[in-house]
């Protein structure tokens, strides 16, 4: 069928036509945002899951609420090896931004700049590689304020102050945190712990987090009460009756409709995980001849959607990976689909364990593996081991 009216989208952090499955996360959300700005105690929200689950997609929703609510918000994407401060920075600017306008003291919005400022201007040079943001010249650095070099304190003093600001207008700022795994322990613990001491202010600030599935195991890691600060959400592969909403629902905006052992098929080549729905949904589009979509449009169009994924979705991470890290990979597939023991591993390539730390270690830096309990490991990407098994 006409490829320009296709409405699937694949890829990172695409916002799907149709956002199937994640209205509780929704409607919770909507309740927090509320209870925040009320001043009422409120746990924040940490999504977790696999690589392609739609982490991104959800979080930029959520960040989407907090908008129409008129809230001030920003995002950061964590990397690893690299300090938070500059990246938080920023994100915490575009919610200043978003809210001084609307404010009626211009000197209350240019002191929390100036805080703002101070707070970046701390940097240590190491962290500042390959960092272009400077903040904002207009404001005037308000010495002594978040700028001790403490990352916890500078953030307490930081967010406290953007909050209020926010708050005298009836909102809150929500901080929107991406790759969170990424974020070394101690910046993590950091973290936690400013927004623990900021709850208990009352202040209307919100930090959601979103990364891969050891993320809660991370965070407990950081601070022994991120458990109390967080409600941890796991976002997964979609349910059957979902991920027929996901297809339906955007073919039928366009007027065409499946057939339901076509639907059949497509659940059982995916799984219902959201970027493979949308990755099939996108190529047996294509393939179809018309509407209704058949069975048989699914099985011309599954070889080329599963070619789509080796390349690009497979692929493309598989080639970051060292010839050590490959034959780790290539012997946890052999060993099984869920999480593999990593003595295992170290005897099924006939090494002893130690000597393999730097490829587990590699490989979860890259965020392809991830460990959720000690000792053993499991891939982040779903169908990774299937994939490396038919190569
Ligand atoms: N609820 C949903 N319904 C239908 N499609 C979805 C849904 N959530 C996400 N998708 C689709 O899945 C794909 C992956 O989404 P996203 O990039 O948010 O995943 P992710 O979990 O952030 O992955 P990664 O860990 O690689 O960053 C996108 O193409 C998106 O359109
Ligand atoms: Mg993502």
């Amino acid at each position: 069928m006409d490829p320009i009216r296709n409405p699937y989208a694949p890829g990172a952090g695409q916002r799907p036509p149709e956002l199937a499955g994640r209205d509780r996360e929704l409607a919770q959300f909507a309740v927090t945002l509320e209870r925040v700005a009320a001043g009422r105690p409120e746990r924040s929200m940490v999504l977790s899951g696999l690589r392609g689950v739609g982490k991104t997609v959800l979080l930029n929703a959520l960040r989407g609420q907090a908008v129409t609510r008129a809230w001030g918000t920003g995002k950061v994407e964590a990397r690893p090896d690299r300090s938070i401060r500059i990246p938080v920075a920023q994100a915490v600017h575009a919610a200043v931004r978003e809210v001084s306008h609307r404010h009626r003291d211009p000197d209350r919005v240019d002191r929390v700049s100036g805080v703002l400022k101070s707070f970046a201007l701390r940097t240590q040079q190491a962290d500042r590689k390959g960092m272009r943001w400077s903040p904002p010249v207009d404001a005037v650095a308000v010495r002594g304020r978040a700028d001790s070099g403490d990352l916890e304190l500078d953030l307490v003093e930081m967010l406290t102050d953007v909050a209020a600001l926010a708050g005298d207008l009836g909102v809150g700022v929500a901080l929107f945190v991406d790759e969170m795994q990424d974020i070394t322990v101690d910046e993590l613990a950091a973290l936690c712990g400013a927004c623990h001491e900021i709850s208990q202010q009352g202040a209307p600030l919100l930090v959601v987090g979103a990364g891969l599935p050891h993320l809660p195991v991370a965070l407990a890691a950081s601070k022994s009460y991120a458990e109390r600060l967080f409600r941890y959400v796991s976002v997964d592969r979609l349910p059957r009756d979902m991920a027929e909403r996901a297809w339906r629902v955007p073919a039928g905006t366009e007027g065409v409709t499946f057939e339901d052992d076509a639907i059949e098929e497509l659940y059982a080549l995916t799984d219902g995980y959201p970027y493979f729905v949308q990755a099939y949904g996108k190529v047996t589009w294509d393939a179809a001849v018309g509407s209704p979509i058949s069975k048989a449009d699914v099985a011309e169009a599954a070889p080329e959607a599963e070619a789509e994924l080796a390349v690009g979705f497979f692929g493309a991470r598989f080639d970051r990976a060292t010839p050590a890290e490959r034959d780790y990979m290539s012997s946890m597939a052999e060993l099984g689909d869920g999480a593999v023991a990593t003595a295992e591993i170290a005897q099924h390539l006939g090494r002893r364990p130690q000597s393999l730390s730097p490829a587990r270690d590699g490989l979860i830096k890259k965020g392809l593996v991830f460990s959720g309990e000690r000792g053993s490991v499991a891939f982040t990407v779903p169908h990774f081991g299937r994939f490396l098994r038919s190569r």
